[in-house]
Protein backbone atom coordinates (compact mmCIF):
# COMPACT_ATOMS: atom_id res chain seq x y z
CA UNK A 1 0.00 0.00 0.00
CA UNK A 2 1.24 3.25 -1.00
CA UNK A 3 1.23 5.69 2.10
CA UNK A 4 1.06 9.80 1.28
CA UNK A 5 1.31 11.67 4.73
CA UNK A 6 0.78 15.74 4.33
CA UNK A 7 2.18 18.16 6.13
CA UNK A 8 5.45 17.71 7.61
CA UNK A 9 4.88 19.39 10.98
CA UNK A 10 5.69 17.38 14.23
CA UNK A 11 2.88 14.52 13.64
CA UNK A 12 3.41 14.49 9.97
CA UNK A 13 7.25 14.08 10.53
CA UNK A 14 7.21 11.70 13.13
CA UNK A 15 3.93 9.69 11.67
CA UNK A 16 5.97 9.74 7.83
CA UNK A 17 9.33 8.48 9.20
CA UNK A 18 8.13 6.13 12.00
CA UNK A 19 5.53 4.51 8.66
CA UNK A 20 8.49 4.00 6.57
CA UNK A 21 10.45 2.60 9.74
CA UNK A 22 8.13 -0.31 9.36
CA UNK A 23 8.39 -1.08 6.17
CA UNK A 24 5.71 1.09 4.31
CA UNK A 25 7.09 3.56 1.63
CA UNK A 26 5.66 6.92 2.55
CA UNK A 27 6.15 10.07 0.82
CA UNK A 28 5.65 13.04 3.02
CA UNK A 29 4.57 16.30 1.41
CA UNK A 30 4.19 20.15 2.35
CA UNK A 31 3.41 23.43 1.01
CA UNK A 32 6.37 25.00 2.56
CA UNK A 33 9.43 24.90 -0.11
CA UNK A 34 11.50 25.22 2.71
CA UNK A 35 10.64 22.64 5.32
CA UNK A 36 11.00 20.22 2.20
CA UNK A 37 14.47 21.65 1.19
CA UNK A 38 15.68 21.23 4.64
CA UNK A 39 14.58 17.52 4.58
CA UNK A 40 16.01 17.07 0.88
CA UNK A 41 19.31 18.47 2.35
CA UNK A 42 19.19 15.80 4.97
CA UNK A 43 18.37 18.18 8.15
CA UNK A 44 15.06 18.35 10.32
CA UNK A 45 12.81 21.75 10.41
CA UNK A 46 12.70 20.50 13.80
CA UNK A 47 14.21 19.38 16.91
CA UNK A 48 12.86 15.61 18.31
CA UNK A 49 15.36 13.18 19.71
CA UNK A 50 15.87 10.19 17.82
CA UNK A 51 13.91 11.67 14.80
CA UNK A 52 17.17 12.36 12.45
CA UNK A 53 18.44 9.13 12.14
CA UNK A 54 15.51 7.79 11.37
CA UNK A 55 14.55 9.58 8.28
CA UNK A 56 17.66 9.56 7.27
CA UNK A 57 17.99 5.96 7.23
CA UNK A 58 14.47 5.58 5.77
CA UNK A 59 15.38 7.60 2.88
CA UNK A 60 18.73 6.17 2.16
CA UNK A 61 16.79 2.91 1.58
CA UNK A 62 14.44 4.46 -0.18
CA UNK A 63 10.88 4.33 1.59
CA UNK A 64 10.55 7.64 2.68
CA UNK A 65 10.65 10.47 0.12
CA UNK A 66 9.21 13.98 0.49
CA UNK A 67 7.42 16.67 -1.98
CA UNK A 68 6.54 20.25 -1.54
CA UNK A 69 3.32 19.71 -3.77
CA UNK A 70 1.25 18.26 -1.53
CA UNK A 71 -1.19 17.05 -5.25
CA UNK A 72 1.91 14.58 -5.30
CA UNK A 73 0.50 12.60 -2.18
CA UNK A 74 -3.07 12.19 -4.18
CA UNK A 75 -1.42 9.03 -5.22
CA UNK A 76 -1.04 7.41 -2.36
CA UNK A 77 -3.47 4.38 -1.66
CA UNK A 78 -3.67 6.27 2.16
CA UNK A 79 -3.29 9.58 2.60
CA UNK A 80 -3.10 10.79 6.16
CA UNK A 81 -4.03 14.42 7.14
CA UNK A 82 -1.69 15.73 9.13
CA UNK A 83 -2.27 19.59 8.64
CA UNK A 84 -2.40 22.27 11.31
CA UNK A 85 -5.55 23.02 13.25
CA UNK A 86 -3.98 26.45 14.92
CA UNK A 87 -6.79 28.01 17.35
CA UNK A 88 -8.78 30.74 15.78
CA UNK A 89 -9.72 34.02 17.72
CA UNK A 90 -12.55 32.44 18.50
CA UNK A 91 -11.05 29.77 20.49
CA UNK A 92 -12.38 27.49 17.25
CA UNK A 93 -10.11 24.71 15.40
CA UNK A 94 -9.43 26.68 12.31
CA UNK A 95 -10.01 24.13 9.81
CA UNK A 96 -9.39 25.69 6.63
CA UNK A 97 -5.96 23.21 5.96
CA UNK A 98 -8.02 19.83 6.15
CA UNK A 99 -10.70 21.71 4.09
CA UNK A 100 -8.27 22.83 1.04
CA UNK A 101 -6.84 19.31 1.20
CA UNK A 102 -9.78 17.49 1.25
CA UNK A 103 -10.98 19.49 -2.11
CA UNK A 104 -7.16 18.51 -3.48
CA UNK A 105 -7.34 15.13 -2.96
CA UNK A 106 -11.29 14.74 -4.18
CA UNK A 107 -9.71 16.46 -7.31
CA UNK A 108 -6.65 14.80 -7.83
CA UNK A 109 -7.37 10.94 -7.07
CA UNK A 110 -7.20 8.50 -9.93
CA UNK A 111 -8.43 5.41 -7.56
CA UNK A 112 -9.98 4.94 -4.29
CA UNK A 113 -8.50 6.13 -1.21
CA UNK A 114 -8.42 6.00 2.31
CA UNK A 115 -8.38 9.36 4.11
CA UNK A 116 -7.16 9.43 7.51
CA UNK A 117 -7.43 12.21 9.69
CA UNK A 118 -4.63 12.79 11.77
CA UNK A 119 -4.53 16.33 12.78
CA UNK A 120 -6.82 16.94 15.86
CA UNK A 121 -10.07 17.68 14.85
CA UNK A 122 -13.39 18.42 16.51
CA UNK A 123 -15.97 15.44 16.41
CA UNK A 124 -17.93 15.29 12.81
CA UNK A 125 -15.17 16.84 10.98
CA UNK A 126 -14.72 13.27 9.62
CA UNK A 127 -18.49 13.50 7.99
CA UNK A 128 -17.30 17.34 6.68
CA UNK A 129 -14.65 15.61 5.59
CA UNK A 130 -16.42 12.84 3.73
CA UNK A 131 -19.09 15.56 2.51
CA UNK A 132 -16.26 18.02 1.01
CA UNK A 133 -14.40 14.31 -0.30
CA UNK A 134 -17.90 13.66 -2.28
CA UNK A 135 -18.48 17.13 -3.70
CA UNK A 136 -15.32 18.27 -5.36
CA UNK A 137 -14.14 14.98 -6.34
CA UNK A 138 -14.06 14.91 -10.17
CA UNK A 139 -14.17 11.09 -11.77
CA UNK A 140 -16.81 8.46 -11.07
CA UNK A 141 -16.31 5.45 -9.27
CA UNK A 142 -13.76 6.83 -6.86
CA UNK A 143 -14.09 5.69 -3.58
CA UNK A 144 -12.98 7.95 -0.68
CA UNK A 145 -13.01 6.16 2.50
CA UNK A 146 -12.59 8.47 5.63
CA UNK A 147 -11.12 7.34 8.93
CA UNK A 148 -10.15 8.99 12.14
CA UNK A 149 -6.70 7.57 13.74
CA UNK A 150 -6.28 10.37 16.22
CA UNK A 151 -2.20 10.24 17.35
CA UNK A 152 -1.35 10.66 21.48
CA UNK A 153 2.11 11.42 20.94
CA UNK A 154 4.07 13.29 23.11
CA UNK A 155 6.86 16.08 21.39
CA UNK A 156 10.57 14.95 22.89
CA UNK A 157 9.41 10.80 22.95
CA UNK A 158 7.53 11.02 19.85
CA UNK A 159 9.31 8.30 18.38
CA UNK A 160 8.58 5.61 20.86
CA UNK A 161 5.02 7.11 21.57
CA UNK A 162 4.21 6.00 18.05
CA UNK A 163 6.19 2.78 18.09
CA UNK A 164 5.08 1.63 21.31
CA UNK A 165 1.76 3.06 22.31
CA UNK A 166 -0.46 2.08 24.66
CA UNK A 167 -3.57 2.23 22.21
CA UNK A 168 -4.40 2.67 18.68
CA UNK A 169 -8.18 4.48 17.81
CA UNK A 170 -9.56 3.85 14.76
CA UNK A 171 -12.52 5.83 14.08
CA UNK A 172 -14.36 3.75 10.28
CA UNK A 173 -17.43 3.06 9.25
CA UNK A 174 -16.39 0.33 7.34
CA UNK A 175 -14.44 -3.02 7.85
CA UNK A 176 -12.35 -2.09 4.34
CA UNK A 177 -10.89 0.99 6.47
CA UNK A 178 -10.32 -1.10 9.34
CA UNK A 179 -8.82 -3.50 7.60
CA UNK A 180 -6.81 -1.54 5.87
CA UNK A 181 -5.45 0.38 8.61
CA UNK A 182 -5.00 -2.68 10.20
CA UNK A 183 -2.28 -3.63 7.95
CA UNK A 184 -0.89 -0.36 8.25
CA UNK A 185 -0.29 -0.69 11.90
CA UNK A 186 0.40 -4.62 11.79
CA UNK A 187 4.26 -4.52 12.69
CA UNK A 188 3.32 -1.91 16.14
CA UNK A 189 0.02 -4.42 16.62
CA UNK A 190 2.52 -7.11 16.80
CA UNK A 191 5.75 -5.52 18.11
CA UNK A 192 7.45 -6.66 15.56
CA UNK A 193 9.92 -4.27 14.09
CA UNK A 194 13.57 -3.39 15.08
CA UNK A 195 13.31 -0.55 17.23
CA UNK A 196 14.66 2.37 16.67
CA UNK A 197 14.26 3.58 20.33
CA UNK A 198 15.81 0.94 21.83
CA UNK A 199 18.61 0.68 19.49
CA UNK A 200 17.37 -2.92 17.90
CA UNK A 201 17.20 -4.92 21.07
CA UNK A 202 13.48 -3.83 22.42
CA UNK A 203 12.30 -5.32 25.67
CA UNK A 204 9.46 -7.22 25.25
CA UNK A 205 6.71 -4.56 25.03
CA UNK A 206 2.77 -4.97 25.51
CA UNK A 207 1.16 -4.82 21.96
CA UNK A 208 -1.51 -1.50 21.83
CA UNK A 209 -5.27 -2.19 22.51
CA UNK A 210 -6.92 -1.53 19.20
CA UNK A 211 -9.65 0.76 19.67
CA UNK A 212 -12.35 0.36 16.90
CA UNK A 213 -14.90 3.07 17.20
CA UNK A 214 -17.03 5.33 15.07
CA UNK A 215 -15.36 8.40 13.51
CA UNK A 216 -17.32 10.79 16.13
CA UNK A 217 -16.23 8.84 18.69
CA UNK A 218 -12.78 8.79 17.42
CA UNK A 219 -12.63 12.40 17.82
CA UNK A 220 -14.03 12.75 20.52
CA UNK A 221 -11.73 10.49 22.07
CA UNK A 222 -8.78 13.00 21.34
CA UNK A 223 -10.16 16.21 22.17
CA UNK A 224 -11.78 14.30 25.66
CA UNK A 225 -8.07 12.78 26.38
CA UNK A 226 -5.93 16.00 26.21
CA UNK A 227 -8.64 17.70 27.92
CA UNK A 228 -8.52 15.47 31.01
CA UNK A 229 -4.80 15.82 30.77
CA UNK A 230 -5.46 19.78 31.48
CA UNK A 231 -7.30 19.06 33.95
CA UNK A 232 -5.14 16.67 36.14
CA UNK A 233 -2.52 19.41 35.40
CA UNK A 234 -4.91 22.31 37.18
CA UNK A 235 -5.66 20.25 39.98
CA UNK A 236 -1.85 19.53 40.54
CA UNK A 237 -1.16 23.29 40.64
CA UNK A 238 -4.28 24.30 42.75
CA UNK A 239 -3.28 21.57 45.47
CA UNK A 240 0.25 22.64 45.32
CA UNK A 241 -0.51 26.53 45.97
CA UNK A 242 -2.52 25.32 49.03
CA UNK A 243 0.23 22.79 49.96
CA UNK A 244 2.87 25.79 49.87
CA UNK A 245 0.24 27.88 52.04
CA UNK A 246 0.12 24.61 54.54
CA UNK A 247 3.70 23.91 54.41
CA UNK A 248 2.66 20.48 52.59
CA UNK A 249 5.02 19.15 50.14
CA UNK A 250 3.46 18.55 46.83
CA UNK A 251 5.66 16.15 45.68
CA UNK A 252 4.86 14.00 49.14
CA UNK A 253 0.95 14.50 48.52
CA UNK A 254 0.79 13.67 44.60
CA UNK A 255 2.94 10.58 45.10
CA UNK A 256 0.27 9.42 47.64
CA UNK A 257 -2.75 10.63 45.58
CA UNK A 258 -1.22 9.20 42.46
CA UNK A 259 -0.88 5.22 44.10
CA UNK A 260 -4.54 5.12 43.67
CA UNK A 261 -4.86 3.52 40.40
CA UNK A 262 -8.25 5.15 39.71
CA UNK A 263 -6.19 8.11 40.00
CA UNK A 264 -2.52 7.09 38.39
CA UNK A 265 0.56 8.94 39.12
CA UNK A 266 1.02 10.81 35.56
CA UNK A 267 0.03 14.76 34.95
CA UNK A 268 0.13 15.62 38.55
CA UNK A 269 3.42 17.47 38.08
CA UNK A 270 2.29 21.15 39.57
CA UNK A 271 5.33 23.93 38.15
CA UNK A 272 4.25 26.88 35.22
CA UNK A 273 1.04 25.36 33.90
CA UNK A 274 0.82 23.25 30.50
CA UNK A 275 1.79 24.90 27.11
CA UNK A 276 2.49 23.35 23.58
CA UNK A 277 0.79 23.47 21.00
CA UNK A 278 -1.64 21.03 21.99
CA UNK A 279 -2.96 21.33 25.14
CA UNK A 280 -3.68 24.65 25.46
CA UNK A 281 -5.51 24.94 21.80
CA UNK A 282 -7.19 21.54 22.20
CA UNK A 283 -8.59 22.46 25.68
CA UNK A 284 -10.22 25.61 23.51
CA UNK A 285 -11.60 23.85 21.26
CA UNK A 286 -13.37 21.67 23.05
CA UNK A 287 -14.58 24.51 25.28
CA UNK A 288 -16.03 25.52 22.28
CA UNK A 289 -17.42 22.62 20.51
CA UNK A 290 -19.76 22.19 23.55
CA UNK A 291 -20.60 25.72 23.48
CA UNK A 292 -21.77 25.70 20.09
CA UNK A 293 -23.89 22.38 21.14
CA UNK A 294 -25.57 23.96 24.05
CA UNK A 295 -22.85 22.80 26.83
CA UNK A 296 -21.14 25.06 29.22
CA UNK A 297 -17.73 23.03 30.15
CA UNK A 298 -17.13 25.60 33.10
CA UNK A 299 -14.54 23.00 34.53
CA UNK A 300 -12.92 23.45 31.41
CA UNK A 301 -12.73 26.60 31.33
CA UNK A 302 -11.48 27.02 35.04
CA UNK A 303 -8.68 24.73 34.42
CA UNK A 304 -7.27 27.22 31.88
CA UNK A 305 -7.79 30.42 33.85
CA UNK A 306 -5.87 28.45 36.47
CA UNK A 307 -3.15 27.83 33.62
CA UNK A 308 -3.01 31.27 32.92
CA UNK A 309 -2.33 32.39 36.63
CA UNK A 310 0.41 30.46 36.93
CA UNK A 311 2.69 33.11 35.30
CA UNK A 312 1.29 36.00 37.19
CA UNK A 313 2.19 33.58 40.07
CA UNK A 314 5.57 32.87 39.15
CA UNK A 315 5.97 36.85 38.72
CA UNK A 316 4.36 37.61 42.02
CA UNK A 317 6.37 35.40 43.78
CA UNK A 318 9.80 36.62 42.40
CA UNK A 319 8.67 40.30 43.37
CA UNK A 320 8.50 38.92 46.86
CA UNK A 321 12.18 37.94 46.85
CA UNK A 322 13.46 41.14 44.87
CA UNK A 323 10.68 43.57 45.96
CA UNK A 324 11.27 45.84 43.30
CA UNK A 325 11.55 44.70 40.04
CA UNK A 326 12.17 47.73 37.40
CA UNK A 327 16.16 47.60 36.73
CA UNK A 328 16.71 43.90 37.95
CA UNK A 329 18.59 41.83 35.80
CA UNK A 330 17.12 38.36 35.54
CA UNK A 331 18.23 34.92 33.89
CA UNK A 332 15.69 32.79 32.56
CA UNK A 333 16.72 28.86 32.07
CA UNK A 334 14.37 27.01 29.41
CA UNK A 335 12.41 28.70 26.63
CA UNK A 336 10.78 25.60 24.99
CA UNK A 337 7.49 24.73 26.77
CA UNK A 338 9.18 21.39 27.84
CA UNK A 339 12.12 19.95 27.85
CA UNK A 340 13.48 17.96 24.65
CA UNK A 341 11.71 20.35 22.55
CA UNK A 342 12.86 23.37 20.39
CA UNK A 343 8.90 23.92 20.22
CA UNK A 344 8.08 27.36 21.84
CA UNK A 345 4.17 27.61 20.95
CA UNK A 346 2.72 28.74 23.71
CA UNK A 347 5.54 28.08 25.82
CA UNK A 348 5.07 29.51 29.66
CA UNK A 349 8.32 31.52 28.67
CA UNK A 350 6.60 33.60 26.59
CA UNK A 351 3.55 34.98 28.79
CA UNK A 352 6.85 35.32 31.42
CA UNK A 353 9.13 36.97 29.02
CA UNK A 354 6.31 39.67 28.25
CA UNK A 355 5.23 40.72 31.86
CA UNK A 356 8.89 40.82 32.84
CA UNK A 357 9.60 42.76 29.76
CA UNK A 358 6.43 44.99 30.64
CA UNK A 359 8.03 45.31 34.38
CA UNK A 360 11.60 46.63 33.24
CA UNK A 361 13.47 44.17 33.80
CA UNK A 362 16.57 43.37 32.01
CA UNK A 363 16.61 40.06 30.83
CA UNK A 364 19.15 37.25 29.44
CA UNK A 365 18.02 33.98 28.51
CA UNK A 366 19.17 30.54 27.42
CA UNK A 367 17.17 27.04 26.08
CA UNK A 368 19.62 24.43 24.95
CA UNK A 369 17.69 24.39 21.34
CA UNK A 370 14.64 26.94 21.36
CA UNK A 371 17.43 29.92 21.15
CA UNK A 372 16.64 30.43 17.04
CA UNK A 373 13.09 29.98 17.73
CA UNK A 374 12.75 32.75 20.51
CA UNK A 375 14.54 34.64 18.59
CA UNK A 376 12.52 34.78 16.00
CA UNK A 377 9.62 35.97 18.55
CA UNK A 378 11.35 38.44 20.35
CA UNK A 379 14.09 39.95 18.29
CA UNK A 380 15.39 42.13 21.53
CA UNK A 381 15.57 39.51 23.59
CA UNK A 382 18.71 39.16 25.12
CA UNK A 383 20.01 35.98 24.71
CA UNK A 384 23.15 33.91 26.54
CA UNK A 385 25.57 31.41 25.26
CA UNK A 386 24.82 28.92 27.86
CA UNK A 387 23.11 28.72 31.54
CA UNK A 388 26.40 30.39 33.26
CA UNK A 389 26.24 33.39 31.18
CA UNK A 390 22.32 33.92 31.64
CA UNK A 391 22.98 33.85 35.36
CA UNK A 392 26.40 35.81 35.02
CA UNK A 393 25.25 38.97 37.53
CA UNK A 394 21.86 38.47 37.31
CA UNK A 395 19.65 39.07 40.69
CA UNK A 396 17.78 36.40 40.08
CA UNK A 397 17.64 33.19 37.88
CA UNK A 398 14.24 31.25 36.73
CA UNK A 399 14.22 28.27 35.88
CA UNK A 400 11.21 27.82 33.43
CA UNK A 401 11.71 24.36 31.51
CA UNK A 402 12.93 20.82 32.92
CA UNK A 403 15.89 20.30 30.95
CA UNK A 404 18.26 17.73 32.64
CA UNK A 405 21.15 20.21 31.57
CA UNK A 406 20.58 22.47 34.29
CA UNK A 407 19.90 19.73 37.05
CA UNK A 408 23.37 19.14 36.14
CA UNK A 409 25.31 22.50 35.93
CA UNK A 410 27.56 23.47 38.36
CA UNK A 411 25.48 25.51 40.98
CA UNK A 412 28.40 26.23 42.96
CA UNK A 413 30.41 28.83 40.07
CA UNK A 414 26.86 30.33 39.30
CA UNK A 415 26.39 30.85 43.21
CA UNK A 416 29.87 32.86 42.40
CA UNK A 417 28.38 34.19 39.47
CA UNK A 418 25.59 36.10 40.64
CA UNK A 419 24.86 39.49 41.94
CA UNK A 420 22.37 38.15 44.11
CA UNK A 421 21.98 34.28 44.59
CA UNK A 422 18.04 33.73 43.62
CA UNK A 423 16.73 30.88 41.93
CA UNK A 424 12.94 30.22 41.26
CA UNK A 425 12.64 26.77 40.18
CA UNK A 426 9.07 27.02 37.91
CA UNK A 427 9.74 22.81 37.46
CA UNK A 428 10.89 21.32 41.03
CA UNK A 429 14.08 20.71 38.90
CA UNK A 430 16.55 21.01 41.58
CA UNK A 431 17.00 19.77 45.34
CA UNK A 432 15.99 22.57 48.00
CA UNK A 433 17.94 21.25 50.45
CA UNK A 434 20.67 20.91 48.03
CA UNK A 435 20.48 24.29 46.92
CA UNK A 436 20.17 25.75 50.66
CA UNK A 437 23.87 24.25 51.20
CA UNK A 438 25.15 25.78 48.85
CA UNK A 439 23.44 29.17 50.14
CA UNK A 440 21.28 30.11 47.53
CA UNK A 441 17.23 31.66 48.23
CA UNK A 442 15.96 28.95 46.84
CA UNK A 443 12.02 29.07 45.68
CA UNK A 444 10.10 26.10 44.05
CA UNK A 445 6.20 24.89 43.32
CA UNK A 446 4.30 23.47 46.32
CA UNK A 447 7.96 22.79 48.19
CA UNK A 448 8.26 23.86 51.76
CA UNK A 449 11.21 26.94 51.71
CA UNK A 450 13.86 26.21 53.74
CA UNK A 451 15.16 29.00 55.66
CA UNK A 452 17.73 30.68 54.08
CA UNK A 453 20.72 32.88 55.55
CA UNK A 454 20.21 36.27 56.22
CA UNK A 455 22.57 37.89 53.44
CA UNK A 456 20.12 35.64 50.94
CA UNK A 457 16.85 36.29 52.72
CA UNK A 458 13.82 38.11 51.00
CA UNK A 459 13.48 42.07 50.94
CA UNK A 460 9.76 41.93 51.31
C1 LIG B 1 0.18 16.28 24.48
C2 LIG B 1 -0.34 14.91 24.95
O1 LIG B 1 0.36 14.50 26.11
C3 LIG B 1 -0.18 13.85 23.84
O2 LIG B 1 -0.77 12.65 24.26
C4 LIG B 1 -0.89 14.36 22.59
O3 LIG B 1 -0.71 13.46 21.51
C5 LIG B 1 -0.30 15.69 22.19
O4 LIG B 1 -0.48 16.63 23.27
C6 LIG B 1 -1.04 16.18 20.98
O5 LIG B 1 -2.25 16.38 21.06
O6 LIG B 1 -0.44 16.28 19.90
P1 LIG B 1 2.62 17.38 24.27
O7 LIG B 1 1.90 18.64 23.93
O8 LIG B 1 3.78 16.96 23.44
O9 LIG B 1 1.59 16.14 24.26
O10 LIG B 1 3.17 17.56 25.73
P2 LIG B 1 2.85 16.96 27.17
O11 LIG B 1 3.94 16.07 27.55
O12 LIG B 1 1.47 16.46 27.25
O13 LIG B 1 2.95 18.28 28.04
C7 LIG B 1 2.02 19.34 27.85
C8 LIG B 1 2.28 20.43 28.85
O14 LIG B 1 1.87 20.04 30.15
C9 LIG B 1 3.73 20.85 28.99
O15 LIG B 1 3.79 22.25 29.06
C10 LIG B 1 4.18 20.21 30.28
O16 LIG B 1 5.21 20.93 30.90
C11 LIG B 1 2.90 20.30 31.08
N1 LIG B 1 2.81 19.30 32.16
C12 LIG B 1 2.76 17.97 31.88
C13 LIG B 1 2.73 19.72 33.47
O17 LIG B 1 2.76 20.93 33.75
N2 LIG B 1 2.61 18.79 34.46
C14 LIG B 1 2.56 17.46 34.20
O18 LIG B 1 2.44 16.67 35.17
C15 LIG B 1 2.66 17.04 32.88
Amino acid sequence: MRISVIGAGYVGLVTGACLAELGHHVLCTDNDKSKIDTLEAGKLPIFEPGLDSVVERNRQEGRLSFSADPRAAAEGDAIFICVGTPPLPTGDADLSAIDHVAQMIAVEAKSDKLVVEKSTVPAQTGQQLQRVLGIYGRRGGVRFRVASNPEFLREGTAIGDFLHPDRIVIGVDDEIAEKQLHEIYRPVLEQKFKCPVHDGACPPMKPPAWVVTTINSAELIKHASNSFLALKISYANMVSDLAEKLGANIEEVMHGVGLDPRIGPHFLRPGLGFGGFCLPKDVQAFVRLAERNGIDFAMLREAERINHQRITGFVEKLRHSLWVLKGKQIGILGLAFKANTDDIRFAPSIELIKKLQTEGVRLKAYDPQAMEKIGEQFPDLICASDAYQAARGADALLIVTEWEEFRNLDWKRIHKSMARPLVLDGRNLLSAQEMKSLGFEYHSVGRPDLAVSSSAGALA
